[in-house]
């Protein structure tokens, strides 16, 4: 069988059919307005930047223009919740490559709770390692999407997938999406995460202000805080607690 080509996803571009308002959501954030900007890294694309710079908004407008609800899980999760879906994904065209993926998967750390009570009231928990992922922790339920619902050949838009690992279960995670990129995959990443930032031959995206940039693992503030502050945490933990009126 002739060997699968990625990438999957190339870019995104804002339908010439559509009326774009700058002035209100999802428009309003810089980084959306420059969402055409952004080429995808063939393995891995990371999405950087702080709390607020629209990481989760752009992920979950691609993740929509591809069919999957916005909460997250395969393609075939179809549930909506109380939280609300932004629009982008109305604006969006996406350009695809010419092999389709066979495998798709979105992991929300926000609505993953959702996601496996659907799991659990339709009785799809095959692909889940045959267990409930609420009788798992939940860094375990995220380890357990990873290790054994990604089939490879496939895209998969993780939103944090961070947020329940301990550093150890970071490095496996690495482990895991190394070798599904060796498996034809391709990975979008929001992340806040300086361990699953180093992960080579990726791009990273950092959303702020101005737009969105490319730049190197280790010009990332990720990299330079971390590191700065594991070198010199107790003088740094002075300054912080330091008493304004001392300094
Ligand atoms: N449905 C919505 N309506 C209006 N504003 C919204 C909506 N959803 C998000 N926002 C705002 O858009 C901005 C970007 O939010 P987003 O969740 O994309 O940030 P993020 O980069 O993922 O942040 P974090 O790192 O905290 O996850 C925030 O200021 C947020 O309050
Ligand atoms: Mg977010």
């Amino acid at each position: 069988m002739p060997k699968r080509t990625k990438p999957y996803l190339l870019h995104a571009s804002i339908r010439p059919d559509t009326k774009v308002d700058y002035g209100s959501f999802p428009f309003s954030i810089p980084a959306v307005r420059e969402v055409e900007s952004i080429e995808f890294h063939p393995n891995v694309t990371f999405f950087v930047g702080e709390n607020g710079s629209g990481k989760s908004t752009v992920l979950e407008g691609i993740a929509v223009a591809l069919g999957f609800s916005a909460e997250g899980g395969t393609k075939n999760v179809r549930f909506q919740s109380a939280g609300s879906i932004s629009p982008l994904h109305e604006y969006l065209r996406l350009a695809r490559g010419v092999p389709k993926p066979r495998d798709a998967y979105f992991l929300r750390a926000e609505s993953f709770f959702n996601v496996a009570s659907y799991m659990d009231e339709t009785g799809y928990l095959k692909g889940y390692g045959g267990q409930s992922l609420h009788t798992q922790s939940h860094g375990e339920s995220f380890m357990a999407v990873l290790l054994n619902k990604l089939q490879g050949n496939g895209i998969y838009l993780l939103d944090e997938p961070e947020a329940a690992l301990s550093p150890i279960r970071q490095l496996a995670a690495l482990t895991a999406i190394h070798q599904l990129v060796e498996d034809h995959s391709q990975f979008v990443i929001a992340t806040h995460s300086p361990i699953l930032l180093s992960y080579p031959n990726a791009k990273i995206i950092h959303f702020d202000k101005l737009g969105v940039n490319e730049v190197a693992f280790e010009d990332t503030e990720h990299f330079a805080v971390t590191k700065d502050f594991l070198n010199n945490y107790p003088r740094r933990l002075e300054q912080l607690f330091q008493d304004d009126t001392d300094a």
